[in-house]
């Protein structure tokens, strides 16, 4: 039967690890005629797409698409945005992106923003994090159920990246439900209701933030927004717009990444008991569980780039302007590159995981996740072994290329129970 993939319905994503080998096997770079994007499956290509940016650039505003509803939806939300921000259409699609940009551009934005994602400075939050964790995991019914998405997953990111930017105390809960709103309504295809109250929240959050710039501007304190502004001359100085546009790259980046990261990791180990006891035994396994996990259940499943001239990939004509899309998820499950790839295993050795990307654009909150998701991980570690999830389904969050938990409702089994299951094991 011919292959018929398309890449951004929501249908193939449930179970994607099938498809991601069909695929791999039988069309590892296949023209998906529906969205005209070209989708790259085996680990080795992926890498090249990643590693070649003169020929994928990252600077997807360039990918000549064809004039569909979803093109007409994002043509009227962006000027919709303009309007929102009060930038001008032009400034809006002439600010830079990290993400977006390449070459030396993206090495001096790069350059100016890594001051604030080193990880030495990341290091500096660990106890804070901690306290965090800590306080998230006080809350929960441990010996009852509890939601670990909405109680701790969920939360932390939110608070770190709010404490970093430096927001006040008092406004935490408004710039947690401006974020909230923005990660809801920036999912394509989102409801033109979402869409409206996300652009109001933009607003929002922009009309706070920029007064918090100029304030860093005249007396820096010790926060991320601060080392963001300090010495920023020359050409690579952003202006308060791209800065906002930053710190709106961070929330979206980083948010909802780290809280599947911590999600799909527990649900990973409570599906394999005997890593359960292992990780419980010995905490600081940490560090396999989180790389494994994002190699197994990568967050970010795929990333688009387009091609900046004709390109040949595996005896495939890519034409220049053409979106190219990159499946992380899937190269992470290549059994040329991974041995036994859909096996769950924090010992073994998942190096070259591509769950954050590769090359130029590897993630820069990198080190910031890895801390989150090791604070987290460590603190429920004892906690695990006995705990079962409520629903027999998952509950998949599937916005976009992130793949998630929406929630994660354990429970505590009876110890009783707990000896039969693992009699039948
Ligand atoms: C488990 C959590 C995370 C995952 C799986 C993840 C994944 C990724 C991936 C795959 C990319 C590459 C995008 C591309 O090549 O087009 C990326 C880039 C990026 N990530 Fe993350 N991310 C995570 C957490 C974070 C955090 C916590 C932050 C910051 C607070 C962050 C900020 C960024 C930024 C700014 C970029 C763009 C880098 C560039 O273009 O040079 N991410 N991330």
């Amino acid at each position: 039967m011919a292959i018929d993939f398309a890449p951004y319905t929501d249908d193939w994503k449930t179970d994607p690890f099938p498809i991601y080998r069909e695929m791999r096997d039988e069309a590892p770079v296949y023209f998906a005629k529906h969205s005209s994007s070209w989708c790259v499956f085996r680990y080795d290509d992926v890498e090249h797409v990643l590693k070649t940016p003169e020929t994928f650039s990252s600077d997807t505003r360039q990918a000549s698409r064809k004039l569909s509803m979803e093109t007409l939806i994002e043509i009227q939300t962006g000027i919709r945005l303009s309007l929102a921000l009060r930038v001008m259409p032009t400034t809006l699609a002439r600010s830079r992106m990290l993400i977006l940009e390449g070459g030396a551009q993206h090495r001096d934005m790069r350059k100016l923003l890594n001051r604030g994602f080193k990880p030495k400075n990341v290091l500096d939050w660990e106890r804070r994090i901690q306290e965090l964790v800590g306080q998230c995991i006080a809350e929960l019914d441990l010996g009852g159920s509890f939601d670990l998405v909405s109680q701790l997953a969920l939360p932390l990111p939110t608070i770190v990246i709010a404490e970093m930017l430096g927001v006040e105390v008092e406004r935490r809960a408004d710039f947690k439900q401006w974020c909230d709103s923005i990660l809801i309504g920036v999912v394509p295809l989102a409801s033109s209701d979402r869409r409206t109250a996300m652009l109001r929240s933009m607003k929002k959050l922009k009309r706070y933030l920029l007064p918090l710039v100029a304030e860093r501007r005249a007396s820096p304190k010790e926060d991320l927004l601060s080392v963001l502004v300090a010495e920023q001359r020359g050409e690579a100085a952003l202006s308060e717009h791209e800065l906002f546009m930053f710190a709106l790259l961070l929330l979206i980046g980083g948010n909802e990444t780290t809280t599947n990261l911590i999600a799909n990791a527990v649900d990973a180990l409570l599906a394999n008991p005997t890593q359960v006891e292992q990780f419980a035994a010995e905490p600081d396994r940490v560090k396999g569980v989180i790389e494994e996990t994002l190699r197994f259940d990568s967050p970010v499943q795929y990333v688009a780039r387009v091609a900046t001239q004709d390109v040949e990939l595996r005896g495939q004509k890519i034409p220049k302007g053409s979106e190219v899309i990159a499946f992380l998820g899937s190269a992470n499950r290549d059994e040329r590159r991974f041995a036994d790839p859909d096996r769950f295993d924090h010992e073994r050795d998942s190096r070259g995981h591509m769950g954050f990307g590769h090359g130029a654009h590897f993630c820069l909150g990198a080190a910031l996740a890895r801390l989150e998701a090791n604070a987290a991980l460590t603190a429920l570690a004892k906690e695990l072994p006995g705990l079962s999830r409520v629903k027999p389904d998952v509950d998949l969050v599937l916005n976009n290329a992130a793949r998630g938990r929406g929630t994660l409702e354990l429970r505590r089994e009876a110890p009783e129970s707990r000896d039969l299951g693992r009699r039948a094991h």
